[in-house]
């Protein structure tokens, strides 16, 4: 197995996850991390990762002579290569300015063991200020960037390797060649890892962690609480207890679909109707935060109404995933908050609940396959993502329940459609939007004065960022037919034309 050395970069999980792609164990350890618990684990080899510091600074992340010596292959990646330089007797200076983005890097050196057979230039991705601008004794560059800096050394016959590009961002082209290189020819390494043995581990992990104390889950009707709910099930057995809360903002039919669902998966699941009062606390609230916000604290006051009845729990299992851990902010000093997800922080720290995470590590569609290995049926696992607050974010204005009942009407047939034509699965989300504005339309020679529906598809990867989704005419002229016809209301119907950014795919 691989051992990350983390020094902070917002792309230290990205590396594990490539990793993970070419079934390759690895374990995430802080940099600082003692290094007889790290040769404890008999690493095959160690990956120093990027991190916002300056190597040059005296109370700069070091690696740990001991590592250093060990013979263990080592890979340092931006930082890391800044800090085996300096450690090994190179230089290191403050550049002129911050190389950020996609850049070019050539080839130096025939013999190269983490580039060899790749093309001579290579289309990678930077992110950094520091530049290494002397070779430590006895190293060799193996990389050059388009201004002539220093994008990789070498050392021995590859056991000490480092690149100022990041190998684990999707933009730097031969990203998974150069570390399939380390893994398998440097570090020898065997393909055999598989996710059923993240299955594993992390039941053992849940099942160390929380002993014979309980759980308690909010089950949202998502891919991802539902998951992490069964995951924990498999390690705990009736020590979990679930909660689903309708919150009367769920599109048509759901909240009884998902509660069949759970049936099926044998999840023990007590349901809370509190539609009324998410509407009670919505009345009035217009601004698209101070939903969230309004909705957020409904939230934990039902919860710790109910949870109180249910008998003490001291967890709280949620189902937070990688990107939603960047999204809110919660990694990496003085990231931004574009939209508070409101099943991040909150709830916890209130209720003085410890929080069990399992699924914190990882990227949507590795939960999905772990959803598939667990037995939960595909079409609940394919599902598009949904927001945690729901139609009240796609309920533009005031939300009240006839407003919902209209949304829900248009929304379902554009899904219908969506899926009648076999596009479901390609897109990342197909969803109808109310806009608080209504227009004049004409109805079998009657005037009408009503409301708006907007179409919203995407195609996207992630969600961080998207483009729209270029349907079919045919099938845009249908929805919006049927959602004039079908749902009195709605007398006119528009399209979504702009990708992530510059709007969000939701529009609040
Ligand atoms: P935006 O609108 O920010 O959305 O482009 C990106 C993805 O995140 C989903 N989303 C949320 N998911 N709680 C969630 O669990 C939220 O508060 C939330 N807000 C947006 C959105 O549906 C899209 O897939």
């Amino acid at each position: 197995n691989i051992v990350i050395l983390d020094c902070g970069s917002q792309y230290t999980q990205l590396i594990a996850r490539r990793i993970r792609e070419l079934s390759v164990h690895s374990e995430i350890l802080p940099w600082d991390s003692d290094a007889e618990e790290v040769l404890r684990r008999n690493p095959k080899g160690i990956v120093v990762s990027g991190g916002p510091r300056s190597c040059i600074e005296p109370d700069a992340p070091r690696l740990d002579e001991r590592l250093l010596r060990s013979g263990i292959p080592l890979l340092g990646i931006c930082y890391g290569m800044q800090m085996l330089a300096h450690q090994l007797g190179g230089r290191v200076e403050r550049a002129g300015a911050a190389e950020y983005g996609r850049a070019r890097v050539e080839r130096a050196s025939e013999t190269s063991a983490l580039l060899e057979g790749l093309p001579a230039s290579l289309q990678v991705w930077m992110s950094h200020w520091d530049q290494v601008t002397g070779l430590p004794p006895g190293a060799r560059a193996v990389a050059v960037s388009e201004g002539g800096a220093l994008a990789g050394f070498e050392m021995g016959d590859g056991r000490i390797g480092a690149l100022q590009f990041h190998p684990e961002v999707a933009h730097t082209e031969q990203g998974t060649e150069i570390l399939r290189r380390f893994l398998f020819r440097i570090c020898g390494c065997d393909p055999t890892w598989r996710l059923e043995d993240w299955i594993d581990r992390t039941v053992e992990e849940i099942r160390e962690k929380v002993g014979a104390e309980r759980v308690l889950c909010g089950l949202s009707g998502g891919v991802d609480s539902t998951v992490a709910a069964v995951l924990t099930a498999r390690a705990l057995g009736d020590q979990l207890q679930c909660l689903f809360v309708d919150n009367g903002l769920l599109r048509k039919d759901e909240a009884d679909q998902v509660m069949d669902t759970y049936r099926v998966l044998d999840l023990s699941v007590h349901r809370v109707d509190a539609g009324g009062r998410f509407l009670g606390a919505l009345a009035g609230v217009t601004d698209p935060e101070a939903k969230r916000k309004a909705i957020g604290w409904t939230f934990v006051e039902v919860f710790e109404d109910v949870a109180g009845g249910l008998g003490g729990a001291a967890w709280l299992l949620q189902g937070t995933l990688y990107p939603d851990v960047i999204e809110s902010g919660h990694q990496g000093k003085g990231a931004s908050v574009i939209k508070s997800h409101h099943n991040v922080g909150g709830l916890p720290e209130i209720m003085k609940m410890k929080v069990l995470e399992p699924l914190r590590d990882l990227f949507k569609d590795e939960v999905r396959q772990i959803g598939r290995l667990l037995g939960i049926p595909e079409v609940f696992v394919a599902r598009q993502p949904f927001p945690g607050p729901g139609l009240a974010v796609r309920c533009l204005g005031e939300v009240v329940e006839p407003r919902l009942a209209l949304l829900r009407e248009a929304d379902a047939i554009f899904r219908e459609e969506i899926a009648a034509a076999g596009l479901y699965n390609q897109l990342w989300q197909a969803f109808c939007v109310l806009l608080p504005t209504r227009s004049v339309g004409v109805m079998g020679d009657v005037r009408t004065y009503a409301e708006t529906a907007v179409l919203r598809a995407v195609e996207s990867q992630d969600g961080m960022t998207a483009d729209w989704a270029r349907l079919p005419y045919d099938l845009l002229d249908r929805t919006a037919r049927r959602i004039c016809n079908e749902v009195p209301g709605i007398n006119r119907v528009t399209l979504d034309i702009t990708g992530k950014p510059p709007s969000t795919i939701e529009w609040e």
